[in-house]
């Protein structure tokens, strides 16, 4: 109820583009929230669209906020089907884009995603952008809070990577890339730059790195405690993005980012 609020100052900041996530009421087994043509991401793109034309908006493609387990795809007993998911994910896709979403991005892991969606649907000048390199990680632990997204059993170890693993991440961008990705994404940031460097050094394509919501919460509440200077640190850990070779950062600092970025605190 407060997306315009946001949405025009985040219009008036110059931010490139905005991420739109749901929660819907209701949460069931096969997530049907996600794909739902009044869904509440749908609703918001609609009405995104109608406010800011020009605001460059995107989708997340992904189960894990709709479904009453909250794992990113359909159970088949205690474990996720990735092909069965694949068709929902698609239409979750699909009816993001007939919304108004600018572009789609999937964080869904599973395997296959990127080619199954929007091509045979005729939306083929629509980007793609892959959480390719998503690892299992405690750095989203705020953002399943504020989305009662935590699995309800079992953690999403079978579809997000093991961070002990360097080339499974390599491997991940790979297939992205096959299957038409048309930007891949390192997530988190913060923990996680040897990667955004390595996947930046193998590919042609645009790299994008998710500072993620544990990130921004430890600058956040750090900051508040006395311990540090939270514009200072913010700063620094967007440069640090920057000079690993992100060409997109996507972070919940975007506004005062750009606030500084203007004073020409950063470049
Ligand atoms: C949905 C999704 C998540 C995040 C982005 N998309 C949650 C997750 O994988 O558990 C994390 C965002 C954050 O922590 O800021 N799959
Ligand atoms: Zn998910």
């Amino acid at each position: 109820d407060r997306m315009e609020e946001k949405l025009e100052q985040l219009s008036k900041a110059g931010i490139g583009g905005v991420m739109l996530f749901g929660i819907p009421d209701h949460k069931d087994e096969l997530g049907s929230g996600a794909y739902a043509q009044d869904g509440i991401v749908q609703q918001g793109f609609r009405k995104a669209k109608e406010l800011f034309p020009d605001l460059y908006m995107i989708g997340d493609v992904c189960m894990c906020e709709y479904t009453s387990h909250g794992h990113c795809g359909v159970l088949c007993g205690h474990d996720v089907d990735n092909d069965k998911t694949l068709e929902l994910l698609q239409k979750t896709a699909l009816s993001q884009v007939q919304a108004g979403a600018d572009m789609v991005a999937h964080s869904d892991m599973m395997d296959g995603r990127v080619g199954e969606i929007l091509d045979k649907n005729g939306y083929i000048n629509t980007p793609i952008m892959a959480y390719s390199a998503k690892f299992a990680s405690a750095f989203y632990g705020p953002f399943r809070d504020a989305a009662e997204s935590a699995p309800a059993f079992g953690d999403r170890k079978t579809y997000q990577m093991d961070y002990h693993n360097r080339r499974e991440a390599l491997k991940e961008v790979d297939q992205d890339v096959l299957e038409g990705a048309d930007i891949v994404m390192v997530k988190p940031a913060m923990a996680y730059g040897d990667l955004i460097r390595e996947v930046k050094d193998m590919t042609d394509i645009p790299v994008a790195a998710y500072s993620v919501s544990g990130e921004y919460s430890m600058v956040k509440t750090t900051a508040a405690a006395g311990f540090i200077d939270e514009t200072s640190i913010m700063c620094e850990m967007a440069v640090s993005a920057f000079r690993a070779g992100t060409d997109i950062y996507i972070t919940y600092f975007a506004e005062e980012l750009a606030k500084c970025m203007d004073e020409g605190r950063i470049g």
